[in-house]
């Protein structure tokens, strides 16, 4: 965003929006969250429920999120305020910016593996072996607080900042190379004798593993891989020009966050069938019993095994591209309540960063130290929370502000929206569909 320009600032380029958006979602979501659901919710059957929530729930919110976050140039709060007749409807932002805040919570602690992986992968390539296992300990609340808040920190300066130039330019370098490694090291598993069980699981849905279960499970992951449900998008929207294709835009962010799951999960869930028979324990009686650092166990092993220079490389590369993943979505979550903030309270954007950050924080720390309730946290604000979110979303922009509206916002960039075929199912979907789908999904998986 570039500050200088108009109050708020703007992106620099179309391609710095969908860069920024599509560094919100694609993070932790994919690469960690996404194979540990596929891993526990039967592979290819929940690949294939989660395709078609992207496609068909993400991609209209989506629409939803950004046109109204364009439309009133504010933070979520102030976006439903301005477009709802009651203040009643800031609540719908309200909701948001608390999920953002939960979920940045253990999202920071998650993120703070990654960059303690990085280094455990630095140690062992020079022959530290023992420190490599020191500083991956994710069972230590001091290492877990330490890297936290490293990581907490690096945030808030990026947003203290303001978001674009940073992002826009991280995201450039940082994209292709994930995509390319993920690519090589896919490669590299399939070659090896063990894996092609995994690819069959992943890539052979099984229909009889769809369950009430499975398709709240995949809901929910397609929320939260989307970035969808809290307001970001309306966020970032905001500061969105005029003349941007929205729908367009949206296809792309969709396309690419979809990829490097589907990527992810083409890598790591052949990797799991290869330590299952290496001795580490995923499943135990046909039942799923990794934790949140399955992905931190699974990875290392696989570089050490590629050994010599080439593993060192692939692993401190991979880990610190992931590392960056995360804080392009960790900055999208911290923009959320300091945006809030600096609209709604007038508080310099410094100032709001680094008190959130810090309050943010302490929520981190009590987690590191017990990181049994990244799950807990992580199954209200994210597994039921965002979906959630997007039933209020669907259901303010048809019945509150009105599709009529929201087209007007959509064709600014993308003319005649309404009348395409996109444009005209995307109305059914944001009026009836989504909102009836999403809320029958939500009560028969909680049930
Ligand atoms: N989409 C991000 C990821 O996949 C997480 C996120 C969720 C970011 C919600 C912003 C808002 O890692």
């Amino acid at each position: 965003m570039a500050e200088s320009s108009a109050s708020r600032g703007s992106w620099n380029s179309k391609l710095g929006f969908i860069m920024a958006a599509a560094g919100a979602a694609v993070g932790l979501g994919n690469i960690w969250r996404f194979p540990t659901e596929a891993a526990s919710n039967g592979g290819g059957a929940f690949l294939f429920i989660y395709l078609i929530c992207c496609f068909l729930i993400g991609y209209p919110v989506m629409l939803a999120e950004i046109s109204i976050g364009r439309r009133t140039g504010k933070n979520p709060v102030g976006a439903f305020r301005k477009l709802g007749s009651s203040r009643m409807y800031s609540l719908i932002g309200i909701w948001g910016v608390l999920c953002g805040i939960m979920i940045l919570s253990f999202y920071t602690v998650v993120a703070g593996w990654t960059l303690s992986y990085t280094f455990e992968e630095i140690f062992f390539a020079l022959g530290f072996t023992n420190w490599a296992a020191w500083i991956s300990n994710t069972e230590s609340g001091w290492l877990n607080a330490f890297f936290s808040a490293i990581f907490m920190c690096c945030t808030v300066s990026i947003i203290r900042g303001g978001v674009s130039n940073g992002i826009e330019r991280a995201t450039k370098i940082m994209m292709p190379l994930l995509l390319l490694i993920l690519i090589i090291l896919i490669g590299y598993v399939a070659y090896l004798p063990g894996s092609s069980e995994g690819l069959t699981t992943y890539l052979k849905p099984d229909l009889s593993k769809v369950t009430p279960g499975l398709i709240f499970a995949a809901m929910g992951q397609a929320f939260f891989s989307l970035s969808l449900g809290l307001g970001a998008l309306i966020t970032y929207g905001s500061y969105l020009d005029k003349k941007e294709n929205i729908p367009q835009a949206a296809v792309m962010i969709t396309i690419l966050d979809v990829l490097v799951a589907f990527l992810a999960g083409l890598l790591i869930i052949p990797a799991i069938y290869l330590a299952q028979t290496q001795g580490i324990t995923i499943y135990q009686n046909g039942a799923f019993i990794a934790g949140p650092d399955l992905i931190f166990q699974i990875l290392p092993s696989l570089f050490h095994s590629i050994g010599g220079l080439l593993g060192s490389l692939a692993g401190i590369t991979f880990f610190a591209l992931l590392s960056m993943a995360a804080l392009t979505s960790t900055i999208s979550l911290l923009e959320i309540p300091v945006s809030y903030t600096i609209d709604e309270h007038n508080v310099p954007r410094s100032k709001a960063a680094t008190w959130i950050g810090l309050g943010i924080l302490l929520i981190s720390l009590l987690i590191s130290f017990n990181t049994e309730l990244i799950g807990i946290i992580d199954f209200v604000f994210s597994q039921v929370g965002l979906p959630l979110g997007g039933i209020m979303i669907c259901l303010f922009l048809a019945y509150e502000w009105k599709t009529g509206n929201a087209f007007d916002e959509l064709e600014s960039g993308s003319p005649n929206f309404r009348y395409s075929i996109i444009g005209k199912s995307w109305k059914l979907f944001v009026m009836f569909i989504c909102p009836a789908v999403i809320l029958y999904n939500l009560i028969r998986g909680f049930f």
